[in-house]
């Protein structure tokens, strides 16, 4: 009988990563929605208005824009950008917001009708971790609200300790005063199957010290700020997996006396760029993108990606949507 192996001589000897490892990495599944019904998605019953309506609201690894279309048309947020690492998966969102600014219908009101939805939805590539804790200088606050839903796991097995942290933190920077982070993170359990995705995740597994167990009063320490947290929900799943307990945060309302003082003796630089709070490492190779998708990419250019880029704008937006629709 063969002796049993070590993690240390597992990965010298019998180590294979798995085979799709590289390509989905990032928690970036193509069929996501396959296997996690979005018809069945329980997370959605537990979110409430108040947290949306009329805010500036970000979601964090959005995938193919599944929660992020939810919020957008079920709550009014003033403005919701959904961001994730893989531009497919982008692309997708952005292809899903054309068409839903083609059929788009001005309705009659008299409140503000270019923040109604869905021209008030962008999606954007980019990776939320920034390459280091210097950056976080230029991060500013922008948002009231912002989801980051099943997407620790990924950060923690792609950017280790280091990256789970600066990703919180980043989140906590760009929360404005009062506003919110609901968390779903993934249970410690199930980053082991997932270990052997590549070298760098399996290297980052075994490294890990800080647990899940350990982020919510990582993110309450003094170290990230958060004032308060509690238990939104655990929404039930026909999958136990996806049965995970989503948390509120709050970032206090006000500034205190003493973070008051500590941010005089800590000024910021003045003489830095203006912000780059919003995304750094976009990644428009649109040519891989359609080559992978067999779509001509001048005609993605012109339809999912125009719109992206023309975000946020008044009805001029929906114009040039339809003009580009006409020159095709
Ligand atoms: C498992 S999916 C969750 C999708 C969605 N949030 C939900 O809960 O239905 C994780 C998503 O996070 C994205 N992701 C992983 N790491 C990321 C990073 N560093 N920055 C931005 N997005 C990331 C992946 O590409 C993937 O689409």
């Amino acid at each position: 009988m063969l002796p049993q192996l070590g993690e240390e001589q597992e990965v010298e000897q019998v180590v294979k990563f798995t085979e799709q490892g590289e390509a989905t990495r990032y928690g970036n599944f193509k069929g996501y929605y396959g296997y996690r019904d979005p018809s069945q998605d329980n997370r959605l019953t537990c979110m409430e208005s108040q947290w949306f309506n009329q805010k500036d609201v970000l979601d964090i690894g959005c995938h193919s824009g599944h929660v992020t279309f939810f919020i957008a048309e079920n709550f009014n947020p003033k403005t919701i950008l959904g961001v994730d690492i893989d531009q497919q998966l982008i692309h997708r969102a952005r292809q899903r917001l054309l068409n839903k600014i083609k059929n788009y219908k001005r309705t009659k009101t008299t409140s503000e009708p270019h923040m109604q939805f869905p021209l008030n939805m962008r999606f954007q590539q980019a990776n939320f971790v920034l390459e280091n804790d210097d950056d976080l200088n230029y991060i500013t606050e922008e948002y009231e609200t912002i989801i980051a839903f099943s997407v620790t796991k990924w950060i923690h097995l792609n950017f280790g300790d280091d990256g789970i942290k600066r990703f919180f933190k980043r989140i906590y920077r760009a929360l404005r005063p009062g506003g919110i982070l609901l968390l779903e993170p993934q249970q410690w359990q199930s980053y082991r199957i997932k270990r052997k995705m590549t070298k760098q995740v399996w290297d980052n597994y075994r490294r890990i010290e800080f647990k899940p167990t350990q982020f919510l009063s990582y993110l309450l320490s003094s170290e990230v700020g958060f004032q308060t947290c509690h238990t939104v929900a655990t929404p039930s799943n026909k999958h136990k997996g996806f049965e995970r307990s989503i948390f509120m945060l709050i970032k206090a309302n006000s500034i205190d006396t003493l973070t008051y003082l500590d941010t005089l003796s800590d000024q910021q630089p003045t003489n830095l760029p203006p912000s780059i709070s919003s995304f750094c490492c976009f990644d428009d190779d649109l040519d891989k993108i359609s080559t992978a998708e067999k779509i001509d990419s001048s005609s993605l250019a012109a339809n999912a990606d125009q719109v992206a880029s023309l975000m946020y704008t008044d009805l001029s937006t929906l114009n040039q949507v339809q003009a580009v629709q006409k020159t095709e």
